[in-house]
């Protein structure tokens, strides 16, 4: 299949954007798959009312057909015809983070296909706060499934080259916008159950936990989002599987600097003389005492905001760089930090390391 690149730039005429997304729109319509931006991670678009568009997102990502699609949607009102029983927190939580980086669950109505939700009679529903998103879904008819744009199992894209390294052939359109960046937050939507006697937590995101408890109350978090020996299985299906990966090898170094900076450079020397290739992501203060082949700056420590936007770059090029062996130095956990500590110890397979 050629699939048609088509760049969006902030300084095009309206009028040639909104070309360009009806464009996009059609193809939805007709049931093919168009790639999008939105201010989390890059999306695999399908018209979520049509089982096949479902069925064709899951080939083009390699994805098991038991991991459900976020529906996207660009209007309050649209919500009442793919759900059921919209509570009164959720409606708080909407009024208060939609359009943004919030996904919410709800049982779900009739005229969703259950190929779109995994099999499941719930559905998770998200508002995007990009506007190149917001308008697509406008133009696609109202209903975009998306997960993240990726091949199965890789790190979501924040760069539409990384759609384009993942999905060029596989689907119909990408649209391109690095440039239209409202809000970057760079990882994916905080989800939330909202079918569950207690609203809770399955995935963290930008959203956190103490902002939703703000709002509505009393929340629960999944156990298994932090910790790796649970022997429960996570509720968001596509938690369970391992994530985020770069090709190498990750491991998170945690401890006193002057420690994780002399473990670090320890491993490097003795990978150096079997010649192997090593990359680090550290922060500000001790960025120029690594040995490392590569080394990535993930900032200011105590700036997940950053850390969170660089992620899942940095686990791309650490692929392009042809590094073998990677090593991370571990996060602040709190609050946004949180989710950028379940990234990471996803994309380590949960490999830490105490010194
Ligand atoms: O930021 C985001 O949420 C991005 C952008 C594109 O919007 N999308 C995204 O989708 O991250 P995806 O498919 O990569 O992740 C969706 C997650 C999966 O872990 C899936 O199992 C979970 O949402 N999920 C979807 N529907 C669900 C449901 N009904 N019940 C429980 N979990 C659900
Ligand atoms: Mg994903």
């Amino acid at each position: 299949m050629e699939t048609q690149i088509v760049t969006i730039t902030s300084s095009e005429p309206k009028e040639s954007v909104d070309r360009k997304l009806m464009r996009a729109g059609e193809i939805i319509k007709r049931g093919g798959l168009v790639a999008f931006p939105t201010e989390t991670v890059y999306g695999l678009g399908g018209d979520a009312l049509n089982p096949e568009a479902s069925g064709r997102i899951y080939a083009a990502k390699g994805r098991p057909s038991d991991n459900p699609l976020i529906v996207h949607i660009a209007e309050m009102e649209m919500l009442d015809r793919i759900t059921r029983n919209i509570s009164d927190k959720a409606r708080r939580l909407a009024d208060a983070f939609w359009p943004g980086p919030l996904t919410m669950i709800f049982d779900k109505s009739d005229i969703v296909p259950r190929q779109t939700t995994g099999g499941l009679d719930t559905i998770a529903v998200r508002m995007p706060s990009h506007s190149i998103a917001l308008e697509f879904i406008r133009q696609s008819g109202g209903f975009v499934a998306a997960p993240s744009a990726n091949i199965s199992g890789r790190p979501s894209p924040t760069a539409a080259k990384y759609v384009i390294q993942d999905m060029n052939g596989r689907i119909d359109m990408i649209i391109s916008a690095d440039d239209i960046r409202t809000d970057a937050i760079g990882l994916e939507s905080t989800i939330v159950d909202m079918t569950a006697d207690i609203p809770t937590i399955l995935r963290p995101g930008y959203i956190t936990q103490e902002m939703i408890s703000r709002r509505i109350g009393e929340t629960d978090m999944d156990v298994t989002i932090l910790s790796a020996d649970s022997q429960q299985a996570p509720k968001a299906p596509g938690m369970k599987y391992r994530h985020y990966a770069p090709k190498g090898e990750l491991v998170i170094v945690e401890g006193e600097p002057d420690k994780v900076v002399e473990y670090i450079n320890e491993q490097t020397r003795i990978h150096r003389q079997n010649g192997e290739r090593t990359g680090i992501i550290g922060t500000d203060r001790l960025i120029s005492k690594y040995e490392a082949d590569v080394v990535k700056n993930a900032g200011d420590k105590n700036d997940t905001s950053v850390i969170a936007r660089r992620l899942y770059t940095f686990l791309r090029e650490f692929d392009d760089e042809k590094v073998e062996y990677m090593y991370s130095e571990a996060f602040n956990g709190d609050g946004f930090g949180q989710a950028v500590m379940n990234r990471l110890l996803k994309a380590a397979g949960h490999k830490i390391i105490k010194v």
